[in-house]
């Protein structure tokens, strides 16, 4: 793409898509298998209800879904595509990446595809990769999908975690434009704390002490991660705001990475924020990891309450430790 001297280039969200897979797991169904209860979990993390995928059900499948939904809403035809970024922690492979499975049935070939892994923050960092690429005039066209199915990687009889995690899909097709759209994105991570927050089934690094057979799963010190989460979520939206000259009160909407309601409305009171302005659907899917920001940004759009010409604040913050922000006029 040629950039006409001063002329700025922006990238917009064009259209938005989600996915859920059918089938629904009700805390009180949890609460059959492990020692818990609706009340617990509810109080403590918001959550009523998450999705798991189906046996064979996929990452790629949850995504593909969510992307054809985004590119119907945005207009644009799978030819049209100049890169696919899919934010995952749970690709189907360890190659091809996911966004090279989900090209390929879209039958976008010859596009860019590559996966970002950064866990719970994969979609804001896909995201921003993204816009970077537009605005350097190297895309016109960039599909963003963030899509997870973490039910592979939840340990169902460990109730410290099992109850927070689902599966589901969300994207966005960005398009370049000579008005903004995304006014910034930042992204940290703090690499130190990964004990916190982590996996420890790998490839290279081998399985860590795990029983192969048992399978990889999410260990988490809930608490310690909670406590970074808010102070890094505030500290990154006091960032964005500072570095776009902005007010906090400027803001319509605050669409936040969606694992617990708690860590939100932390969030939303940081902002001075009432939560009729927060994006809040956690309760219907739990963490959903990278598919979360957009399942809450499509909801939102869909339903009517997010409009044209709205400042929206995107956050997330996930396992590495891991966490970003994107400012964007909807
Ligand atoms: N049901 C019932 N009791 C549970 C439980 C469950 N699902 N999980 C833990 N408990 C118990 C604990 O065993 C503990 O019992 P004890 O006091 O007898 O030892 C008690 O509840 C309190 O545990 P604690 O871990 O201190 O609870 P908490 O208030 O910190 O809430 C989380 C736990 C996980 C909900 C909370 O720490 C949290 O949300 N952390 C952030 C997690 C997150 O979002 N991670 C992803 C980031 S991307």
């Amino acid at each position: 793409m040629t950039q006409a001297p001063g002329s700025r280039i922006y990238s917009r969200i064009a259209g938005t898509g989600s996915f859920l897979p059918e089938r629904t797991v009700t805390n009180d169904e949890l609460a059959k298998s492990v020692d818990t209860s609706d009340e617990w979990i509810r109080s403590r993390t918001g959550i009523r209800e998450r999705h798991l995928a189906a046996e064979g059900q996929t990452t790629g499948d949850l995504g593909y879904e969510a992307a054809i939904r985004a590119m119907e809403a945005a207009g644009v035809s799978a030819a049209d595509l100049d890169m696919i970024v899919v934010g995952t922690t749970t690709p189907d492979l360890i190659f091809p990446s996911t966004a090279c499975l989900i090209q390929a049935r879209l039958g976008a070939d010859g596009c860019a595809a590559m996966d970002v892994n950064a866990a719970c923050s994969g979609f804001v960092y896909a995201l921003s990769v993204a816009d970077k690429f537009i605005r350097c005039g190297d895309a016109k066209t960039v599909l963003v999908i963030g899509a997870e199915t973490l039910s592979r990687i939840v340990d169902w009889t460990e109730r410290t975690t099992c109850v927070l995690f689902g599966d589901g899909a969300g994207a966005v097709v960005l398009k370049a434009d000579s008005e903004t759209g995304v006014l910034s994105t930042h992204l940290h991570a703090d690499g130190s704390k990964k004990d916190l927050l982590w996996n420890p089934v790998g490839v290279s690094a081998g399985f860590n002490g795990v029983e192969p057979n048992a399978g990889a799963r999410i260990i988490m010190k809930g608490n310690d991660v909670f406590k970074y989460a808010v102070k890094a979520l505030d500290s990154v939206v006091d960032e964005t705001l500072a570095a776009n000259g902005l007010d906090k009160h400027d803001l319509d909407w605050l669409i936040p990475h969606q694992a617990n309601l708690r860590i939100i409305e932390a969030t939303a009171r940081r902002l001075d924020m009432s939560m009729d302005n927060v994006i809040v659907t956690v309760d219907k899917h739990g963490n959903t990891s990278s598919g979360s920001v957009p399942l809450a940004l499509d909801t939102a759009i869909r339903s009517g309450r997010v409009q044209r010409g709205q400042l929206l604040l995107l956050e997330a913050f996930g396992g590495g430790f891991t966490w970003g922000s994107a400012l964007l006029r909807y």
